[in-house]
């Protein structure tokens, strides 16, 4: 019998191969095809190579010491600072007018031009005032602050120090940030009143001040930067005015070379368990990862182009494609502060006509919700400017690749699919535009210098047509170093499956052309609207409400975002029937845990969960409830009567929005 979707895909197929791509891309193309090649037969070769592209202090001895694995150092030897790659040095070569940043507020004509000088001199201003307050090379950092140009600012001046950023997305609960406050040790916190978002002020010192009640004497100084003017309680002593003592810091700072390997942020991620990870990245690896193929996905032509990357800087895109690779590579770029729909829904198209965006970059989910509000608000916009789209964050799928590609990019920009992770800190798999092609729902093979393989459940490479997992065989220059503290948990969770081979936690199939399709995560982490959250991590924060007796929580399909959270959860005997609004408090339990991103869409109040005779929750037949399918195999329960129960409660108390 004929599969409609497979047709469907198959049809949207032939028509991406009759898409033929501007002419003049491939003749100007940054990287040729023979680069593949080349990077095949002398793979740190052609790393040395992209290193050379950036300016170091002392030039490395050795490009790659893989001695003791999974530990990697790159570029062993070797003196860099970051900052000064992504601006002293354009200023040096008298690129100090070009604009950085066209910064743009939510609130209307709310806007700043931010030349490669000026952020130069923001730089080192910022810098001159983190030493000040007392911060040292090697201390750790956090930040915790809107869409607004102080937040690069604040990254690139601890880059500059050798003081470790962690940002930790604006988003998230002051339980969040006090776990990772106290996860990496962090003693200075850079934040801002609040921002805006949807048309109104939102707060966030109020979360820095809870957290640093939670984590006790740990912080030392709070920088605040003065966004909204919203009233804030002030910690004195504590608390430091940016305006105050990055203002009057004087605009002079020498960098200091670092060490390679000396670490550069930890960005924190839901693993399978309870406990976020802190991805440790480095240096000088990160920055020829994350530049070099910035520079080549995107096909970067840094006189002319005006990038825009919609990621929150909150989230690993917004590290490695709006501060450090694109600054690396000297290009203008966009900076948003506020949600798509604000004050109208048409508002990214109208910055696209704007500014005269000529890459844009960002994911499925988006274009999704795009979808859904209809074609007559871009179409209402002149996007003549843009020649290419990025996707990232989850697979796309086919219908709204087409439809970003021809309402987006007017039929005339060629689309990169990008595979990667935070972990994995550059993109890793990608067609090359005007090299290679793509295909609607396919992030291709992986980029030159890259090995990415789908292998079976014994770590053999499966043949063209099969599925399997997608594992990465050699070491790449922006990998993470470790898990912030827990070299056994690094490789216990990436290196451990089998030998040699990192293993992302994603499964995936070969066509029949050898590209690789991306199937989605295989553990307990789901991808909502591109971001990764643990079940565990969900339904640790659910059993810690006194009503709560046991919890499961699932990643069922969800339209809109991709994947969306569903819980099932079982009351403790003293709460009754929990009361009326049971379903609404567990939600606004779990955005003061975790954030509002992780509120699950439904709750299921059940009188029982699914469980095998050794107690292992079935989620897989939860999955089944939430994306309302038959239930299937129930003969390995304890008890099969379970599931009836759990169905009979089926639309009495979802609370689906
Ligand atoms: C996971 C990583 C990379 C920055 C944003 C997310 C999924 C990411 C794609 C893609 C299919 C993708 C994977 C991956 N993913 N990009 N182009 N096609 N899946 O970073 O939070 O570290 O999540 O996102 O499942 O493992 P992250």
């Amino acid at each position: 019998m004929p599969d409609p979707a497979t047709d469907a895909i198959s049809n949207l197929l032939h028509e991406e191969r009759r898409f033929a791509p501007p002419a003049d891309l491939a003749a100007h193309a940054n990287v040729q095809a023979e680069a593949y090649d080349r990077a095949a037969a002398d793979r740190l070769g052609f790393w040395a190579e992209q290193a050379d592209r950036l300016d170091w202090g002392r030039r490395w001895d050795q490009v790659l010491d893989w001695t003791n694995p999974p530990f990697a150092k790159w570029f062993v030897g070797g003196t860099i600072n970051a900052a000064y790659n992504c601006v002293d040095r354009h200023v040096a070569a008298g690129r100090g007018d070009k604009v950085a940043f066209h910064w743009v507020g939510e609130p209307a004509d709310d806007t700043r031009t931010i030349t490669y000088a000026e952020l130069k001199d923001d730089v080192c201003r910022a810098t001159n005032a983190l030493i000040d307050l007392g911060v040292r090379k090697g201390d750790r950092v956090a930040i915790y602050m809107p869409m607004i140009p102080e937040v690069a600012v604040a990254m690139l001046a601890c880059a500059r120090l050798g003081a470790p950023h962690t940002v930790v997305f604006g988003g998230f609960s002051s339980e969040a940030l006090a776990s990772r406050l106290e996860d990496c040790g962090a003693t200075f916190v850079i934040t801002a009143d609040g921002g805006y978002r949807r048309g109104s002020a939102s707060a966030l010192k109020p979360a820095v001040d809870e957290a640093c009640v939670k984590t006790g004497d740990l912080v030392r100084h709070v920088l605040v930067v003065r966004r909204t003017g919203q009233d804030v309680a002030w910690h004195d002593g504590r608390d430091v005015w940016w305006h105050d003592a990055v203002g009057s810091a004087s605009t002079e700072h020498t960098p200091e070379m670092h060490d390679s390997e000396h670490p550069l942020y930890v960005m924190y991620t839901s693993g399978t368990t309870g406990k976020p990870k802190g991805i440790l990245h480095t240096t000088g690896g990160y920055l020829v990862g994350t530049s070099f193929t910035h520079w080549a996905v995107f096909d970067l032509k840094p006189d002319t182009d005006v990038y825009w990357c919609t990621a929150d800087v909150g989230w690993v895109t917004g590290h490695s494609y709006m501060v450090y690779g694109p600054l690396a590579n000297g290009v203008t770029q966009v900076m948003y502060e506020g949600t798509p729909d604000s004050p109208h829904k048409g508002r990214w198209w109208e910055i696209i006509q704007d500014y005269g965006v000529t890459i844009f970059y960002t994911a499925p989910t988006a274009i999704r919700t795009f979808m859904k509000w209809g074609r007559d608000l871009p179409d209402g916009f002149d996007m003549s400017s843009l020649r290419l789209l990025g996707s990232v964050g989850e697979p796309i799928n086919p219908e709204a690749y087409m439809w970003y590609r021809e309402v987006i990019g007017g039929n005339n920009c060629p689309i990169v699919d990008t595979w990667w992770q935070t972990e994995t800190g550059q993109i890793m798999i990608s067609p090359l535009p005007g090299v290679t092609h793509g295909k609607p729902g396919s992030a291709m093979k992986g980029l030159p210098g890259v090995v990415a393989q789908v292998v079976n459940d014994e770590g053999v490479p499966v043949g063209n047509g099969s599925g399997g997992y997608l594992v990465l065989r050699e070491p790449w220059p922006a990998m993470l170093r470790t898990l912030w503290g827990d070299d056994e948990r690094f490789k216990e969770t990436y290196w451990s499956r089998w030998a040699g081979m990192y293993f992302a936690g994603d499964g995936a199939k070969l066509d029949e052309d050898g590209d690789i399709w991306l199937l989605g995560r295989v553990d307990d982490v789901m991808n909502v609207s591109g971001h990764r959250l643990s079940t565990t991590e969900i339904e640790s924060a659910l059993v810690s409400h006194p009503k709560v007796a046991e919890a499961a929580v699932v990643g069922a399909n969800d339209e809109m975002t991709g994947q969306a959270p569903c819980a099932f959860v079982i009351l403790r005997e003293s709460a009754g029937d929990g009361g009326a609004d049971i379903v609404a408090d567990l939600r606004a339990h779990v955005a003061k845990e975790i954030g509002a991103i992780a509120k699950p869409r439904q709750i299921m109040i059940v009188p029982e969960l699914p469980k095998t005779r050794s107690g292992k929750i079935m989620r897989r037949l939860l999955k089944d409830i939430a994306e309302h399918r038959e239930v299937g195999d129930v003969t390995t329960l304890a008890d099969s009567t379970v599931m009836d129960l759990i169905k009979a409660k089926e639309g009495t108390s979802s609370g689906e929005e």
